[in-house]
């Protein structure tokens, strides 16, 4: 286990570049299946999240080359239809790989998936999706076996506009017989891109972005080159960073659109925010003031950036109220956080931050990827020094944090426990 050691009270400054997008390259990866041939990937992040993905995409009969930034998947002689346990249990994200495999072969084998541990993360949305399309489902000593004859298009009406159930329906029914429609889809930019990209392989989906999408079966697809978008939630947590110190701080992102909620959330606890050509700038006031947040899906405010949030608001002047409406589980980042002199409540979904002048610099304990960040930015604006334990959660979803908040001018290093 390894820990970041953070000298905080260091004023952010000057410009970093965000990476490839973790929960869109995911996906993406795994419509690499899809292809019996080859498919290019640029801008895919360096984290443990894509490496376990492409580690399963091996196992699986795929040849992986990676050559500066370009990821080439060979699927062509794929061999087996079945996630082992042991990989699947890295992450909730291997999900969408069982999608991809029936896409391809009708068949697909894999037991219930794990990741952060922030909620029940249920996936009956996608089952029972599978089970309209015509695919059989067994279950047994823990292993899920999804197989059919064809794939059939359906009309499928999702409860709740899960991200991952709408990415698992849009793979699996890429060659259906005929018409899926989805409806209350999920609307987040990660689903656009994997639309995009298979449609450059010749896929046909309409819709993706709104909430009802339509994928016509198509007979083959072909191989193509494709860049992956970038990151927003790595973009809000940096820009968050900067609100955080005190900072002044630009980020090189292209799509503002993509972070609207963010940036007027920013703007509302008094940063001032520019947009220029491929470039957000954050000013941040000498002191942040009180903001109330509800999580919601896109285009509402990403549950993903609840807990980065809340520790900017841990050192705003006045009371902010936070609502998270997706997962039931994402406070547990709270307890840590209060060892450092935060002061906040929970009960249930809300949490009620009274802001302090100061945090103070304490061993803490990263609880998930998103908990481990706020840990982390708390510690940038702490009095002393800060040790974020657990890091290997934050690892699997930034790429180069510590480097990208090191060139900003933070005193940040990361300490290997094991030694
Ligand atoms: C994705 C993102 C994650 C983000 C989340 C919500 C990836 C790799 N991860 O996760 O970072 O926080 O979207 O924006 O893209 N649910 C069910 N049954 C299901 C599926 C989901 O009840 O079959 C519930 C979940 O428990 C949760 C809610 O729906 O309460 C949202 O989940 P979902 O949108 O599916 O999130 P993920 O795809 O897991």
């Amino acid at each position: 286990m390894a820990s970041y050691i953070i000298e905080g009270g260091k004023r952010l400054e000057g410009e970093v570049k965000v990476s490839g997008s973790k929960n869109a390259s995911l996906p993406i990866i795994a419509a690499s299946i899809l292809n019996p041939g080859i498919t290019r990937l640029y801008n895919i992040p360096n984290i443990h999240d894509t490496q376990i993905t492409l580690e399963i995409l091996k196992y699986l009969g795929c040849k992986v080359r990676k050559n500066h930034g370009k990821i080439e998947i060979n699927s062509k002689n794929m061999t087996k239809r079945d996630i082992p346990e042991h990989l699947m249990h890295q992450m909730r994200s291997t999900v969408v790989l069982a999608g991809a495999i029936l896409g391809r072969f009708k068949e697909a084998r894999f037991s219930y998936p794990g990741g952060c541990d922030i909620g029940a993360r249920p996936i009956d949305l996608h089952l029972s999706a599978f089970k309209k399309l015509g695919i059989n489902i067994t279950e047994e000593g823990g292993f899920i076996t999804c197989k059919c004859d064809k794939i059939i298009g359906a009309n499928i009406d999702l409860d709740f506009p899960s991200v991952g159930a709408t990415e698992n329906i849009i793979l699996a029914s890429i060659y259906a017989e005929g018409i899926t429609t989805i409806t209350n889809s999920a609307m987040e930019p990660e689903i656009v891109d994997l639309a995009n990209c298979l449609n450059k392989m010749g896929a046909k989906i309409e819709g993706a972005g709104t909430k009802v999408i339509q994928i016509e079966g198509v007979k083959k697809l072909k191989d193509i080159s494709y860049t992956v978008m970038a990151d927003r939630i790595e973009a809000g947590t940096l820009l968050c960073a900067g609100a955080i110190t005190g900072g002044n701080i630009c980020i090189n992102y292209k799509t503002p659109d993509h972070i609207t909620p963010i940036i007027n959330k920013l703007e509302e606890a008094g940063c001032k925010i520019q947009i220029a050509k491929g470039k957000i700038c954050l000013q941040a006031p000498k002191r942040l003031k009180a903001v109330d947040i509800k999580t919601m899906p896109y285009p509402g405010f990403p549950t993903d950036m609840q807990s980065i949030f809340v520790s900017i608001l841990t050192i705003a002047k006045g009371t902010s109220v936070v609502v998270e409406n997706i997962f039931e589980n994402r406070y547990r980042y709270v307890a840590e956080i209060k060892r450092m002199g935060a002061r906040i409540t929970t009960e249930g979904k809300t949490a009620i931050i009274k802001g302090v002048r100061k945090l103070s610099g304490a061993k803490v304990k990263s609880t998930d990827l998103r908990g481990g960040a706020c840990l982390v930015l708390a510690g940038l604006a702490a009095r002393g020094t800060t040790t974020v334990t657990n890091i290997e959660y934050i690892l699997r979803g930034y790429e180069k944090l510590d480097e990208k908040l090191k060139k900003l001018g933070a005193k940040i290093k990361i300490e290997n426990n094991d030694k």
